[in-house]
Parts: structure tokens; sequence; C-alpha cells
């Protein structure tokens, strides 16, 4: 029986490989063309009226055979009408939100969501007279309340980053809907392997591919992926800004893709072996994982995801910033960065910046990637370097 899972794993590897395969090459070739050329002057006027038309071969910046296959893709893993490929997640974000938005609108953004989000939506869209308030992303359907006359969108996580709250997605969604608000989601932590927001209601998803997708912590790339209604103004807004991903990232996302329901699984599995373990050590004060029942929101993360990435973080009790330094330093598998997804294990203290749900916890919040390396080794790292915090 084919169930979601083995349909997915099987379009992984289906789809993206372009019309003409005839079981030849596996892999397309990687598209490095800018120019496009034509025969006639009629045939380039035909394809400049329709440059905004997916799959139309106009100039490179519009997209070429191997970006529209990956824009193809993603839409149907994530069950979307159309995907627009950009230049990273951040990209994707700042694309989708100036696509709908204009002086004299509302913006809602919750509180909990990536902190350069926030800082575009205070900086950036602020400067162009955007107005720009904060939810509690855990208010689910209250979020009506928040609702201005001249609120035109709203922009929320699932999980939130770095403290990983789960909202209640289709709450939240039908509530914008209602009051004609488009609803953008970050879904770069579930990936559409496990979890398909398009399907809960929400108008545009975005993604950053630099993480799960690409898998291998080598490439920049974001995905915007929207229903019928938004997805011109979506593509559209892409194209105002000049943006599209490079030739090799292309190519990079694509084969990424190939191999990512194994990998999810598998960082699902060493993300909860990690988790359960630190949970148990006495230093450790709480484990912020969607996957965990005290996590806000973990009935919506049991109801609306098929699984749950190796990302989390964990509050550590109060200590210094000495000996927090001396902790993540004793670390010999987790390196310090700031993304995630890849194959590697990686470690990031996190400081909850909120305006209108004061993070109150006491403790030291630290985020951790759980790599592809065994989790033995990964748990006796942990337990040394823990031991400094004795
Ligand atoms: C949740 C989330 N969204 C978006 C981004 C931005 O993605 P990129 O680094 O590809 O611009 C990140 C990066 O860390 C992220 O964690």
């Amino acid at each position: 029986m084919t169930t979601g899972k083995s349909k997915l794993s099987n379009q992984l590897v289906q789809l993206g490989r372009g019309e003409d395969m005839s079981g030849r090459s596996v892999n397309l070739p990687i598209h490095i063309s800018s120019t496009m050329l034509f025969d006639t002057l009629s045939a380039f006027e035909e394809a400049r009226d329709a440059r905004y038309q997916h799959g139309t071969l106009y100039y490179g910046r519009y997209g070429n055979p191997a970006s529209f296959e990956l824009e193809k893709m993603m839409a149907t893993l994530e069950g979307g009408y159309g995907c627009i490929a950009v230049s990273s997640g951040l990209a994707a974000v700042t694309i989708a939100l100036t696509g709908f938005l204009e002086a004299g609108d509302h913006l809602l953004v919750a509180d909990n969501v990536y902190e350069p989000t926030r800082s575009f939506c205070n900086n950036v869209l602020a400067r162009y007279g955007v107005e720009v308030t904060y939810f509690d992303p855990n208010i689910g359907a209250g979020v009506a309340a928040e609702f201005r006359k001249n609120t035109k969108a709203l922009m929320f996580e699932a999980p939130g980053s770095g403290t990983f709250e789960v909202p209640d997605i289709p709450a939240i969604t039908s509530a914008a809907t209602a009051n004609g608000i488009v609803s953008v989601l970050d879904g770069t932590w579930a990936t559409p392997a496990f979890c398909q927001p398009l399907k809960l209601g929400v108008d545009v998803v975005v993604h950053s591919g630099s993480k799960y997708i690409g898998g291998h912590a080598d490439c920049m790339i974001g995905f915007i992926v929207a229903n019928e209604a938004q997805y011109l103004t979506m593509r559209k807004s892409a194209i105002a800004f000049g943006e599209k991903p490079g030739a090799q990232e292309v190519f990079l996302a694509l084969r990424g893709l190939r191999t990512l329901a194994v990998r999810m699984s598998a960082a699902e599995q060493a993300g909860l072996t990690i988790a359960r373990w630190l949970e148990r050590q006495p230093a450790v004060l709480k484990i912020l994982h969607p996957a965990f029942p005290d996590c806000p929101g973990n009935d919506y993360w049991q109801r609306d995801f098929s699984g749950a990435a190796g990302l989390f973080s964990v509050i550590i009790k109060p200590c210094s910033d000495a000996n927090l330094q001396t902790f993540i330093d004793s670390l010999q598998m987790f390196h310090v960065g700031v993304s995630w997804g890849g194959f590697e294990s990686l470690v990031l203290p996190v400081s909850p910046n909120r305006t209108v749900t004061p993070w109150t916890h006491e403790g030291r919040v630290v985020r951790f990637n759980i790599g592809l390396e065994n989790t033995d080794s990964l748990i006796e790292d942990l337990s040394q370097a823990l031991s400094h915090l004795d």
C-alpha cells in the first residue's frame, strides 16, 4: 500500500528530472545560460509576453529548464500551485512579504520568528510605511483580536525559531482567510517531508533550502510556494527584485531533495535520542522540542506534522557566561554555527527576543542541530562537556 511516506519517497526520486529523460541520464544537466536565443523577432516577442508564466524560456533571470524543474518539484511536494526559487531563505521571506504589502498596510508577525525576519519587518518594512505588530504564536484563533482594518498579511513560523512552540496553523489561517488576510508561513524546520502547510490553509509557504533541502551545508537557496490565488503576485515580486538562485545551487537543491526522506528520518531518530538523553541530565532544566509533551503546541505537532527535524533547544541551569562558554568550547563533535539541517552537528546559544510574550524561563537556551554522526559518540561528547557545568 502506498502511504503518505512512501509516496513522498517515490516523488523525491521521480520528480524534477525533466520530461525527456527516457531512462537515460538520471540527472538534469546544470543549466548555465543567461541568454536565451530566438530565431525570429516574433518568437522573442511571444516569449516576452509570456515571461511571467512558469516554464517560459525568456532570459536566465526568469528561469531555465533546471530551475523550472526544481520549482515544479517543490510545488508538487508542498501541494502548492506553483513555486519560485530564490537566492536564500531570507530572500524568500522578504520577497513574499513585499509582494503583498504597501505603505499604510498592517502586518502581523508571530513573536517567535527567525530574528532576521523580525529585523526585516522592523527595519525595512517599517521604513516603507508598513505598520508591524507582533502576536502570541500560541494564541490560535485568538489572533483575530489582533486584526486591524488595514491588516494585509500575517507571518508566522512552525515551529518558532530557537524555542520551538508549534502554532495551531489551521486556526490561525482560517481566522486570517475569513478576514481577507494573506498568511505566510516559514516551514523550513519541517520541510515538505514532515508538514504541508498549504493543505492546512496557509496561502504562501517559504523555505530556506539552505537547510535540510540542500542538506549538505553547501548551498544557499530559498523557495516560495504559493496557492493559485497568490502565485503570480509572488512570481512577479521575485522577478521585480531580480531574484534567482545560481545554476550550482539549483543543481545542489535537486540533488539534496533525492535523499530528503531518509535524511529527515535519520535526523528525527538521532534528534530524539539525544534530546531524551539530555532530558535526564542534572544540568538540563527543560527540552524545547515539538515532539515533547510539554512543548507548547505538542498537540498541534501530533495532529499536523508527520515527524520532527533534528533541530531543538535545551534550557540549561542558570550559569555564568564563562561557564556557558566553557561548556560550548569543550564540545569536540559539535561546532558553533548559525545554520542547521546539514550533515554536521552544531551548537548555538540562543537569546529569545520577544516583545509581546516575554521569555520568563530561568536558565540559558542552547540550540543543537543533530547531524549524521554516531549518536553514542555525540552523547559521550555532550557528557564530558556538561561535566563542566556541575
Ligand atoms: C527558520 C529560518 N528561516 C529562514 C532562514 C534563512 O535562510 P537562509 O539562511 O537560507 O537565508 C533561516 C536560517 O537560519 C531559518 O532558520
